[in-house]
This record gives C-alpha cells, sequence and structure tokens, in this order.
C-alpha cells in the first residue's frame, strides 16, 4: 500500500506525483527545470516535498530522467539533449528528502509505466520506442526491465544508423535520434514544405503560414483530414521508426513493439507505416513471427507512473521486514 512518487525530469520541466498502487496519479507539481544543471537535484527535492506534504505515507521516489542512467541507479552521465553530464542525482535527492530514491532512464521509466498499467498487457517481451524530444527506448524482457551490465541498455536514440548522417547534439552523427525522433518528425515536415510550398499549402495555412512555422500538431491535423503532402510526411517518418524497430526486434526477439511519445501520440498514422516498415526490414521476413505494433495507451504520465511503480518494487526488495 501507500503512495510512492514518481518524478519525470525532462529538460524543460520537472513533475513530481504521488501515484497509488493502482498506478494512479493522486496529486501533482510542476517546476521548470533550472538552466544550471548543479541545481536540479534540489529542485526535484522541492518538488517532491512539495507533492508529498499532506501525505506522510509517501514511501519511496523514482526518478525517469532523459539521459543514460548509471547501473547504480542515481546518476545521469549523459544527457545528449539537455547536456547534462555526470549527475548523482538520486544521492542529493535521498539525502534532502530522506526518502529512498530510485533513477531510471525515461524512456525505460515509461516502457515499465506502458507494460503494468497500459500497452503491454498480455505480454512478457516488450519493447518501447519514445519518439518526441530525443528518440528514447525500453527493452522488458520476460516482464523484468532489461538494463544492461551498465545499466544503458536500449538507448536508441544514438547508435549510428546512418554513417556520415545528420549531426546530432551528443557529438556523434548518423544517430537515429536524427532521423525516427518527434522532432525529427517535424523538422522533416518544415524541409519537404520549404523545398515545396505549393504542395504543402494546406498545413502551411493551419500555422503562420511559414515552413518554420509548422508544428507538429498542425501536420497531425492535416494528415488526419486526409492531405497528401502530409500523409507523405508521416509515411517518411514511419519508415525509420519501423527501422529503429526492425534494428531492436532483429536483435532481442519480442512479442510487443510500443511506439510512445509525441509521434505515439499521432495513433494509427505513425503506427500504421511504422509496422510496414518493421515487418519490410525485419530478418527473416515472413518466416518467423512478428511482433504486434501498438501504440503508447498511458499518456504523458508513463514516464512518472512508471518510475513510482519502479520505486515501490525497490522499496519492497530493499527495505527490511519490520
Ligand atoms: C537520450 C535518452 C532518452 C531519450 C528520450 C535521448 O536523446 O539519449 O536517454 O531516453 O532521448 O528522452
Ligand atoms: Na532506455
Ligand atoms: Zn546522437
Amino acid at each position: 500500500g501507500g503512495l510512492t512518487v514518481g518524478v519525470d525530469l525532462g529538460g524543460t520541466k520537472i513533475t513530481a506525483a504521488t501515484v497509488d498502487p493502482a498506478g494512479k496519479v493522486v496529486s501533482r507539481v510542476r517546476i521548470p527545470t533550472p538552466h544550471d544543471p548543479d541545481r536540479i537535484a534540489d529542485t526535484i527535492a522541492e518538488a517532491v516535498q512539495r507533492v508529498r506534504k499532506s501525505w506522510d505515507d509517501v514511501r519511496a521516489v523514482g526518478v525517469g530522467a532523459a539521459g543514460y542512467v548509471d547501473a547504480d541507479r542515481s546518476t545521469v552521465r549523459f544527457a545528449p539533449n539537455p547536456g547534462w553530464r555526470d549527475k548523482a542525482i538520486g544521492d542529493i535527492v535521498q539525502e534532502a528528502t530522506r526518502l529512498p530514491v530510485v533513477v531510471e532512464n525515461d524512456a525505460n521509466a515509461a516502457a515499465w509505466g506502458e507494460f503494468i498499467h497500459g500497452a503491454g498487457a498480455g505480454h512478457e517481451d516488450m519493447l518501447m520506442v519514445m519518439a518526441g524530444a530525443g528518440l528514447g527506448g525500453g527493452v522488458i524482457s520476460r516482464g523484468r526491465l532489461f538494463r544492461g551490465r551498465f545499466g544503458m541498455a536500449g538507448e536508441i536514440g544514438h547508435y549510428r544508423a546512418v554513417p556520415d548522417g545528420l549531426g546530432c547534439p551528443c557529438g556523434q552523427h548518423g544517430c537515429m535520434e536524427q532521423y525516427a525522433s518527434g522532432a525529427a518528425h517535424t523538422r522533416r515536415a518544415r524541409e519537404m514544405a520549404a523545398g515545396d510550398p505549393r504542395r504543402a499549402a494546406t498545413v502551411l495555412a493551419l500555422g503562420d503560414g511559414t515552413p518554420s512555422g509548422l508544428q507538429g500538431r498542425h501536420v497531425t491535423e492535416a494528415a488526419l483530414g486526409g492531405d497528401p503532402f502530409c500523409l507523405e510526411v508521416f509515411a517518411r517518418s514511419g519508415r525509420w521508426l519501423g527501422q529503429a524497430l526492425a534494428d531492436l526486434g532483429s536483435v532481442l526477439d519480442p512479442s510487443l513493439l510500443v511506439i510512445g511519445g509525441g509521434l505515439g501520440d499521432t495513433g494509427e498514422l505513425i503506427r500504421r507505416p511504422a509496422e510496414v516498415a518493421y515487418r519490410r526490414a525485419l530478418g527473416g521476413g515472413r518466416h518467423r513471427v512478428y511482433a504486434e505494433v501498438r501504440t503508447a495507451t498511458v499518456g504523458p504520465d508513463a514516464g512518472l507512473i512508471g518510475a513510482a511503480n519502479l520505486a515501490r518494487l525497490h522499496e519492497l526488495i530493499f527495505s527490511p521486514v519490520v
């Protein structure tokens, strides 16, 4: 019983919520992420203290962080997009709140949230790709979160999908994130619109008229209305995402692939072309079982709900029985 706190640590905001054993959010607070990375841990601690205020039965804290998290489950080693390096967030939050704290990669946490409370129903071997500002991955194997030896399994965003490809904030070139994330999808729409504004007229009219003013939601809205230009944008993004699913799927052979993040929120618009591309790219073709491809169902809270549950499990395993 009791509540645990789940925290979503993103590049722009920190959300902390108390979550009950069934995965229901009881209360939440939101604070902008400080620009100074050395203030992140204190800000998380502040958010936790504020959200736990009137609940004295809060038992533990789980933090989902948008970056490579160490196997110590405390240190964010490398966050390509916000640009954080080697921050021992968990230890500091633990000291400030006097609660047990586990830090987990945000996509791992979201995958766990979907696994126990959402799209994962009926499956034991599931992969989730979170296609939003970044591209994250989470692996569930035989019903357990798979972290790898050093905590960094499932980092789908920054393997080199395209030798000598597009530059990435992580310092590499050709990372899959530059092709298959939600941000890449929006950038693709802008570039295609700039290249052929006449064909893009319908979607451009939904924004400020300029290709650079185009937002993801405009592309989604026009695609839902059947606009061929925007359907073509989705087809191309789906091709890349399907490739990413096939890459992960070839190695791990799951029964379920879940698409989450902002791109996952577009539902069938992205799921259909991604599934087609996944099936085309997967080795073994028709002579094997394809994984089912679903979009996420928990919504934007999947990460903090998953993190809150991971904290609960951690507490069950590591606290002495009294
Ligand atoms: C980071 C991952 C993170 C993903 C989604 C990527 O750029 O490397 O750690 O899970 O973005 O936030
Ligand atoms: Na991950
Ligand atoms: Zn990269």
